[in-house]
């Protein structure tokens, strides 16, 4: 663990003053005091970082070591059975746009197994491999589309006898069900897979309940039990939260997209909406080394924990985070709550394990919770380890601007409008995945 004498040391000169309210933002609650963050080109030791390869041998391991042993848990090491069948393809889906697959990844050994149920889209006309997007759900993977062919894979909603129980949603208990066919298509906004496939992408998603259920009590229905220790019944300090877990999904999601001949294992883009957005960054900044699988990332609207920054103390704060939601972040986050500014790291470090890939940080204006000016300074701060690597991020020009893009290798984007994952949203990934993948269409 970081000693307090140490994390004052790497406090960088990423030293500004906040103070306004403009007519763009003045909804959002903005800092009025100086705010200082740990800066991302100084190692624990007081070394400076001065290049790709410095940032390789020193700072990427002990940031990695560090989320996971202040943030999100420490994923385990130890393999696990999985199994991975396809039990649906049709190559006719979408109006004839998108061939279907459907896909059950069974994690554990029976009897104590879980399934992860991934749906496919692939654009019929690919002329060759194609690159694919891959990020969670909230709601089941039925609630993404009205296709009929979706299968109604059971998910969790939260107790109708417990619905006028006035507690913060995710402490109260859910239930397991099958949807309805009412229910095919609720969240259907979040995902215009035929302009995806259109665009000449995949698209692959999956329920994150299936990993862990998003409740208090969900972790004994997901995977994260599977993983104890002899004797083990309750996550220990430094043991992954949900988030973890979620993380830990998508990359499994990625072995299989990386085996599917009409997908480009070069090409697997991670998208993530809100604490799916947390999660997606947590799994791109663990996706290191040979095998890598992630080759661009894109937080939307990921917030505090994910590319926000808690050290400014604007929208959710680590407090609010660990109290709502206890069980998404390690136990050892809790020791930040109300002490943001004790905490040894932030979201542009987070950001900065993802160099040199491909990123796009986008925010809402009607979003204050996420800080949006948070997410563009985050950005922004971890551009300089992007040019250590030779690339482009957010200019140190730039200043924040609802409608403006900025950034190359590091694209930065706040839109008009409310937290979601729009059409729109999606037409400026696939454009920024366009500049990097050139797929056929
Ligand atoms: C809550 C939570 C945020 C999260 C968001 C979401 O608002 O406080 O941290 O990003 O849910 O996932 O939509």
């Amino acid at each position: 663990m970081i000693s307090k004498i140490s994390f004052h040391q790497s406090l960088s000169a990423c030293v500004l003053f906040f103070c306004f309210t403009t007519a763009d933002n003045s909804a959002i609650a903005q800092p009025t005091h100086p705010v200082t963050w740990p800066g991302p080109l100084v190692a624990q030791s007081g070394q400076r970082i001065a290049s790709g390869a410095d940032f390789d041998a020193t700072r990427r391991p002990e940031l990695l070591r560090e989320f996971a042993e202040h943030v999100y848990g420490i994923t385990p090491s130890q393999t696990i059975p999985i199994r991975t069948l396809v039990t649906s393809v049709d190559n006719a889906a979408l109006h004839g746009e998108a061939i279907r697959k459907q896909i059950t990844i069974t994690v554990g050994t029976a009897p104590v197994t879980r399934d992860l149920h991934v749906l496919l889209y692939l654009p019929v006309k690919a002329k060759g491999a194609v690159p694919v997007f891959v990020g969670l759900n909230f709601d089941g993977n039925v609630s993404t589309t009205t296709d009929p062919g979706v299968d109604l894979n059971e998910v969790w909603t939260p107790d109708p006898a417990e619905s006028k129980i006035v507690l913060l949603g995710a402490l109260k208990d859910n239930i397991r069900h099958r949807p309805t066919e009412a229910s095919r298509g609720s969240d259907a906004e979040k995902w215009p897979f035929e302009a995806i496939v259109k665009a000449g992408y995949g698209v692959a998603t999956l329920y994150a309940g299936d990993i862990e259920p998003d409740f208090a009590t969900g972790i004994g229905y997901g995977i994260r039990p599977l993983f104890f220790k002899p004797g083990q019944y309750m996550p220990d300090l430094t043991d992954w939260g949900a988030i973890g877990a979620w993380a830990w999904g998508l990359t499994r999601v990625a072995d299989y997209l990386v085996t599917d001949p009409a997908i480009d294992p070069r090409a697997i883009i991670l998208a993530g909406h809100s604490r799916m957005g947390k999660a997606a960054l947590w799994a791109a900044a663990q996706d290191q080394g040979p095998a890598q699988r992630f080759a661009m990332v894109i937080s939307n609207e990921s917030g505090q924990g994910g590319a926000g920054l808690s050290h400014r103390e604007a929208g959710e704060t680590i407090w609010h985070l660990n109290v709502a939601f206890p069980y998404w972040f390690s136990p050892a986050f809790h020791a930040y709550n109300g002490r943001p500014q004790e905490y040894p790291l932030d979201g542009h470090l987070l950001l900065s394990l993802i160099a040199p890939r491909p990123l796009f940080v986008a925010s809402a204006q009607d979003d204050p919770l996420s800080d949006p000016e948070g997410e563009f300074l985050s950005a922004k701060a971890a551009s300089s380890v992007y040019r250590l690597f030779g690339r482009e991020g957010v200019p140190e020009s730039a200043t924040f601007k609802v409608g403006s893009l900025t950034g190359k290798d590091i694209r930065y984007y706040c839109r008009p409008g409310k937290h979601n994952m729009l059409p729109e949203d999606w037409q400026r990934y696939i454009a920024f995945a366009d500049e990097y993948f050139h797929p056929a269409r």
